[in-house]
């Protein structure tokens, strides 16, 4: 055989199918969430919420540092050991011989996408896998055609990296960017109107959060997604936090373009997000890098970057089986459970203020924000870390291009691991601050984090 002739496909058929190395990993605690799940199956989400046995076999599930009790799982979210394993034997695996290995983990990724498209409710077609969610929020965001003075309506609360982003095509390019100002929590009404009076002959696009990352306030999607393609606007939604952690279908959203954090919520290894796109918006969209001309109804031209970790993409696999194998119902019912736990204990107290809606029917679940009426959030953070070892993030507005925002909060993020104990000894922790004040430190010189630790952290 000559040396140009020698194809990939002649290397693998030489090279024999199935893998030199047998690659496998313990999945028991996968099989126990099953079997746990299997037997609470006649059971309503809101009752297995409570029911402590269940959620035993899923904190087991985990690889954690129980010495912190982490209360930011809005940042990243640590990944179940089965999940995290997997990802070590892929990349192991590929490192073996990347030529040949990489092309046989990257043959089992179409797979993933059409199981993921038939969870969230789109068609694989419709779905690119990315690095996170700003790499999918920015393909949308750049990739789409602008000309000067076109506007594009978003939101103070917005996330900071997507904010910087229409702020670099303002400086870039000449387009406008409207930043919109909301109180919290507000109702669904209040957003929707808010969306439909900045609406002007120049509006293009509407980028919003379905959750945001501040105080997880909700936003109508589906009825500003009809607003905006009723008058030919774009709506791009940032759902980084929403994704895996309450349910809904992406098509029923009828957005343009939806941007996940999978290492979020659905708790995939660090480095996957994915990006849903209507089908018909695809040619619209540029890809951040480059693609061939036939390519440009190809939801896969999103996802041509080059060698990058196929390992922890193909992870997504067992983050997905995982999330099932809770079931996503029960999921938000527990992290809904867990969060009204510690409202509840501490409302009653005048100097205690929730920023999140906590009433039926719910709209929060996982990620909620409250803060005590004359302490900094600042020292809060820091007394909470220092006396209790509890993790949190305290919330304060900066200045464009930053979120701005007028409040301040800590943001209380629970996960599925998260015990009755830790959410108890948060609402001590709470109480102690309350009764005795907590050591005062302030924040930076100029009153505000600084942006790069409130990103570093949210
Ligand atoms: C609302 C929101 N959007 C976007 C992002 C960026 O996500 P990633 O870190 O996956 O790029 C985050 C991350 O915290 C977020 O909270």
């Amino acid at each position: 055989m000559s040396h140009e002739s020698w194809s990939r496909r002649d290397f693998l058929r030489a090279a024999g199918a199935a893998p030199a190395v047998a690659f496998t990993w313990n999945t028991e605690n996968l099989e126990r969430v099953r079997a746990a799940s299997q037997a609470v199956a006649g059971r309503a989400p809101q009752e297995v919420a409570q029911d402590e046995f269940y959620w035993r076999e899923v904190q087991l599930a985990f690889k954690l540092d129980r010495t912190l009790i982490n209360l930011n799982n809005g940042f990243t979210c640590p990944a179940p050991r089965v999940v995290l394993e997997a990802a070590f034997r892929y990349t192991e695996q590929i490192n073996l011989l990347p030529v040949h290995y990489q092309h046989m983990v990257a043959a089992g990724i179409p797979t993933i996408r059409r199981r993921m498209a038939n969870e969230f409710g789109c068609d694989p077609d419709e779905l690119a896998l990315t690095r996170g969610a700003s790499e999918a929020l920015q393909i949308a965001q750049n990739g789409i055609d602008l000309e000067p003075g076109d506007e594009v309506v978003t939101t103070e609360q917005d996330y900071p990296r997507m904010l910087t982003t229409w702020d670099q095509r303002m400086r870039r390019e000449g387009i406008k960017v409207t930043r919109l100002q909301f109180p919290v929590p507000a109702t669904q009404e209040q957003l929707y109107t808010l969306f439909e009076r900045a609406v002007t002959p120049k509006t293009k696009v509407f980028h919003f959060c379905h959750t945001t990352n501040l105080t997880a306030q909700l936003f109508p999607v589906q009825r500003i997604a009809r607003l905006a393609r009723s008058k030919g606007i774009v709506t791009i939604v940032d759902g980084a936090h929403a994704l895996g952690q309450f349910p809904f279908k992406l098509r029923d959203l009828e957005c343009d373009a939806y941007g996940v954090s999978l290492h979020k919520w659905l708790l995939a290894p660090i480095g996957n997000g994915c990006l849903y796109v209507r089908r018909e918006m695809i040619p619209r969209f540029w890809p951040l890098q480059a693609a061939p001309e036939q390519q440009d109804y190809d939801i896969e031209k999103f996802e041509a970057i080059g060698t990058h970790p196929w390992g922890i993409r193909a992870a997504l696999g067992e983050a997905l089986a995982f999330h099932q194998a809770i079931g996503a119902e029960r999921k938000a019912a527990r992290l809904r459970y867990l969060t009204l736990r510690w409202a509840n204990a501490l409302k009653a107290n005048p100097r205690v203020r929730i920023l999140t809606n906590l009433d039926e029917p719910a709209v929060a679940w996982g990620v909620s924000a409250v803060n005590i009426e004359g302490i900094d959030v600042r020292d809060l953070a820091r007394f909470l870390m220092a006396k209790y070892r509890i993790v949190v993030v305290p919330l304060v507005g900066g200045v464009p291009p930053n979120q701005v925002f007028d409040y301040q909060a800590l943001r209380i993020s629970p996960n599925v691991y998260t015990t009755l104990e830790e959410i108890d000894t948060f609402v001590e922790a709470m109480q102690d601050a309350l009764e005795n004040g907590v050591p005062t430190q302030g924040g930076a010189e100029d009153g505000n984090a600084s942006a790069e630790d409130l990103e570093f952290m949210l």
